[in-house]
């Protein structure tokens, strides 16, 4: 196959980050098997060796801050499989391009359990797997049983064990190690025939009470009730360019903690190993940030973990309210707040 059919050329990249960044790539290239993948991979070591490639899923968790010189890959692989075994277990392998929503969504009508508290979190399958997504006292690593991946430099198929990549808060191997050495083309996920919802998260309890779900609760109303809160504090992307949470809650010693709550009894935490997570979106709502804007780049007005684009924002300018942001809780709070958008 010729280049030219393999890749398109200095293609703007606005589809492909939720927080609406204008930057281009010198080459955009999409499959939808690993054939395809290999074929793209043997390509680009022929003619652009040495160049740097980027997997990109629905880039809900990415800040372009200028544009990207070498490849941008994109899966498209959606194609699945399930197993389901006496015992009530569903190994359900879904490709790497899925939308991940929809996949969720096509799960619990299939009647295999376990991701409901996840519903509605932008971005894709390969994803959720780099990036060990989490809410509501759900994270994929949970549910996560193997990912096959192609290494970008042989064009070699390699299947990691959940255990290999070392899951943690937001956090695995393909983040560390393994980082921008993989493209992930299906993940694994490890799921039940049995309902057994999980509602121990904060205000889950309290919301599942106020709809009068409790001791009813379908998998489909848990789903729509996640929906629900997730769009009442978080901003559709197709609305206002956003990434997400963009910090990551920070874990603080427990007498760090006790210093803290002296001064803020009603300070939200959960206890951790290691230390105290105090929610970063309280810290920079204490700071005054919630709602403000500085040019084009503001802090969401109903929840302060998010950073949007009130339109025309550039990653410079994202980055420049970044930076403020984690000066002023620095100087009120003496705690280092460290973005989980990854900066590119
Ligand atoms: N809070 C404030 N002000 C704010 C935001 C939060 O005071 O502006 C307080 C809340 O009142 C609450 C606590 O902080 O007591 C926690 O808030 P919330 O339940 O909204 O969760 P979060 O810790 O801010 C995390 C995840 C979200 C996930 C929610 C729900 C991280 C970095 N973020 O946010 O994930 O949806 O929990 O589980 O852990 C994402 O990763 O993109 C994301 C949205």
């Amino acid at each position: 196959m010729q280049p030219a059919t393999m890749w398109t050329e200095n293609q703007s990249l606005l589809p492909y980050n939720t927080f609406g960044i204008d930057v281009r790539c010198a080459r955009f290239a999409e499959y939808d098997s690993e054939t395809r993948l290999r074929a793209i991979l043997d390509a680009l070591r022929r003619d652009h060796p040495g160049e740097s490639v980027l997997c990109v899923g629905a880039g809900s968790n990415l800040l372009f801050t200028r544009d990207y010189p070498g490849t941008v890959l994109h899966s498209n692989i959606t194609r699945w499989a399930a197993d389901v075994r006496d015992d009530g277990t569903a190994y359900v392998i879904a490709g790497s391009g899925w939308v991940w929503d929809e996949f969720v969504d096509f799960c619990v009508r299939n009647g295999w359990y376990g991701l409901e508290n996840l519903s509605y979190i932008p971005g894709t399958v390969g994803a959720s797997a780099v990036q060990n997504i989490g809410a509501y006292g759900a994270e994929a690593e949970q549910f996560i049983e193997r990912v096959a991946a192609i290494e970008l430099a042989t064009g070699e198929t390699r299947v990691f064990t959940h255990d290999e990549l070392r899951y943690a808060y937001r956090q695995s191997a393909f983040k560390q190690e393994l980082r921008g050495r993989y493209a992930v083309t299906t993940v694994t996920f490890r799921l039940s025939t049995t309902f057994r919802p999980a509602t121990g998260y904060g205000s889950l309890g309290r919301e599942i009470a106020a709809r009068g779900l409790e001791g009813k609760l379908t998998p489909q109303a848990l789903r729509q009730l996640i929906i629900d809160i997730r769009r009442a504090k978080l901003p559709e992307p197709t609305e206002l360019g956003n990434g997400g949470s963009f910090f990551v809650n920070p874990v603080i010693s427990r007498e760090a903690f006790a210093l803290l709550q002296a001064d803020y009894p009603a300070a939200p935490h959960y206890d951790v190993e290691g230390g105290v997570k105090v929610p970063a979106g309280w810290l920079i709502e204490q700071c005054g940030w919630k709602g403000r804007r500085l040019g084009p780049a503001g802090v969401y007005e109903r929840q302060a973990l998010v950073l949007v684009n009130h339109g025309g924002a550039t990653g410079a300018d994202i980055v420049a309210l970044s930076d403020a942001v984690r000066d002023t809780v620095r100087a009120k709070f003496g705690i280092e707040i460290q973005p989980e958008v990854n900066f590119i």
